[in-house]
């Protein structure tokens, strides 16, 4: 039985205050035990700490949204796994679209950080997902195929209980428009299929596989209830308590 994860990318928005006020909604609405679904924030790295504190003792986890993969050392404006654990962090987003697509990020870049995450005890939230134009030229598989054996490459077996990976098609991101439930399907059990292909049907049922893309409250219900969704990466809805709340709650 796999446990939900609901999980908000804050990107890059709030501001310590407005972050430090949603985390304490979060904080004070999660219950800290919560069997059947993990719920974790993702702020920016300058409130990490901040946020970090406030949800200590909750039932929300707090993650980065991305990091390096080298060891501390003259590397100007980029971030450590080291960092990251020494705060506290629980987990880290690596491969978002648009690291991919903005900031340039390859299969290669995000692999080192996706092995140097591991090895440094941080869970792995690893995005996977195609662009619109991929999809009407049916490339989706191919994309999905590429971006996680790219990603994974050289990752061992014994790491998938760090790992989780969230399906983000690219056209849906903060766009309004969703993947339907049946799309979404379509591409997790696409993703689970791999992972038995590339790794064992142990692993590929107890890797939980997120969905991401323009989650809200009136159409969480219905994503999460599809046979290989085991819950939601959000981006605008985890900025509003009394949005992202009711997206936690339709995971239960
Ligand atoms: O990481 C989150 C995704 O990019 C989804 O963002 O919920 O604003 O579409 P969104």
């Amino acid at each position: 039985m796999r446990r939900f994860l609901v999980a908000g990318n804050w990107k890059m928005n709030t501001t310590k205050e407005s972050g430090a006020q949603l985390a304490q909604a979060l904080a004070s609405e999660v219950p800290s035990e919560n069997p059947a679904v993990e719920v974790l924030v993702c702020p920016p790295f300058p409130y990490l700490t901040t946020i970090g504190e406030i949800v200590s003792g909750s039932g929300v986890g707090f993650g980065a949204q991305n990091c390096y993969h080298e060891a501390p050392g003259a590397f100007t404006g980029e971030t450590s796994t080291e960092m990251l654990t020494d705060v506290g962090c629980r987990s880290v987003i690596l491969g978002h679209s648009e690291r991919r697509h903005v900031l340039k990020e390859t299969d290669t870049d995000i692999n080192l950080k996706v092995k140097k995450a591991l090895e440094a005890g941080l869970q792995v939230v690893l995005c996977v997902g195609e662009l619109q134009s991929e999809r009407e030229s049916d490339q989706t598989e191919t994309v999905l195929n590429t971006q996680m054996t790219g990603g994974l490459s050289g990752v061992d077996a014994s790491a998938f209980g760090q790992i989780v990976i969230a399906y983000e098609p690219v056209w849906a991101i903060g766009t309004g428009l969703t993947a339907s439930p049946e799309q979404a399907e379509a591409a997790h059990l696409y993703l689970r299929n791999w992972l038995k292909d590339q790794y064992s049907a142990e692993i590929a049922d107890s890797t939980r596989i997120l969905y991401g893309g323009s989650v809200k409250p009136d159409n969480a219900k219905e994503l999460l209830s599809q046979e290989n969704v085991d819950g939601a990466l959000v981006g605008g809805a985890s900025l509003k308590a009394e949005l992202f709340i009711p997206i936690i709650q339709a995971a239960v």
